[in-house]
């Protein structure tokens, strides 16, 4: 089976490449720049995708471009039922976000946007809506390493290991389409206020922690949990547990 992934050399995209090529897949990274296994093309164009579609089974689709994602999830499902062999386009699956539906952030917008075009399309497809992951809140309390203060939004999160999306990604490969599937979450919902806790006691980093309490109807609906999938999560590393492991 032939496997394509966008998005192959982002921050996902490295550990799903590892647990895609641990089960003797054929890999093709799309990517703007040429690298091992790259097929060279840009979703902003088109540029080189019905080179890097041709003979693939199954598309995973996690490139993104923060503003421009539904115009390119729109060229991906052009390209792919250009590409269909006997009229079967390949199977796309497509990593979401929890909560896209009920969060009016402008970049969920434009997921749940990309969402409803992948199911109208007619493209076979596999839907998987994650929590944030360890390492986003990692990289947002890193970036105040230097402030005399770590500030956080009053709300909590079940962010989940980044390896953990990659293996189910790898297990919705081999499911073949499947539809809008389960929540994936981590195993623990946390204040942020305890995420930089334990991110200062990792880092020995001692700073007061404030929170800054933002108004609008996005922040609402952050405090409201909606981007949470629920307790149990799927995800077994704990955010403690991937601290300590230095990642
Ligand atoms: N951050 C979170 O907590 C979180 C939670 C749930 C879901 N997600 C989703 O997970 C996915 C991966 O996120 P990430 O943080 O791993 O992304 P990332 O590190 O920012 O990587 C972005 C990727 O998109 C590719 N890309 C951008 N523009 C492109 C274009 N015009 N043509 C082709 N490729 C293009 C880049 O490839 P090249 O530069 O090699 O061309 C790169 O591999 C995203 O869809 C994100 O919404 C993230």
């Amino acid at each position: 089976m032939t496997v394509l992934i966008t998005g192959g050399t982002g921050r996902l995209g490295r550990p799903t490449v590892a647990a895609l090529r641990s089960r003797s897949l054929q890999l093709r990274i799309l990517s703007r720049r040429p690298g091992e296994d790259h097929a060279v093309a840009d979703l902003a164009t088109g540029e080189g995708l019905a080179d890097a579609l041709a003979g693939v089974d199954t598309v995973v689709h996690l490139a993104t471009s923060r503003s421009r994602d539904i115009e390119q999830t729109r060229r991906l499902l052009d390209a792919m039922r250009a590409a269909a062999v006997e009229g079967r386009p390949a199977h796309l699956i497509f990593i979401s976000i929890v909560g896209v539906d009920r969060i009016p952030f402008a970049y969920y917008r434009d997921k749940f946007a990309s969402e409803r075009l992948i199911e109208a399309s007619g493209v076979p497809f596999t839907i998987l809506r994650v929590a944030q992951f360890h390492g986003f809140v990692t990289e947002l309390l890193d970036a105040q390493r230097r402030l005399p203060v770590t500030v956080v939004l009053p709300v909590s999160a079940q962010t989940i290991h980044m390896p953990e999306v990659a293996e189910r990604l790898a297990e919705l490969v081999a499911a073949g389409p499947s539809g809008r599937v389960a929540d994936l979450g981590g195993p623990e919902q946390l204040i942020l206020t305890e995420y930089a806790r334990q991110w200062q006691s990792a880092r020995g980093v001692r700073r007061p922690i404030w929170t800054l309490h933002l108004p609008g109807r996005t922040m609402a609906a952050f405090r409201a949990g909606h981007h949470m999938p629920g307790l149990p999560g799927a995800g077994r590393v704990t955010y403690a547990r991937y601290l300590e492991a230095g990642r």
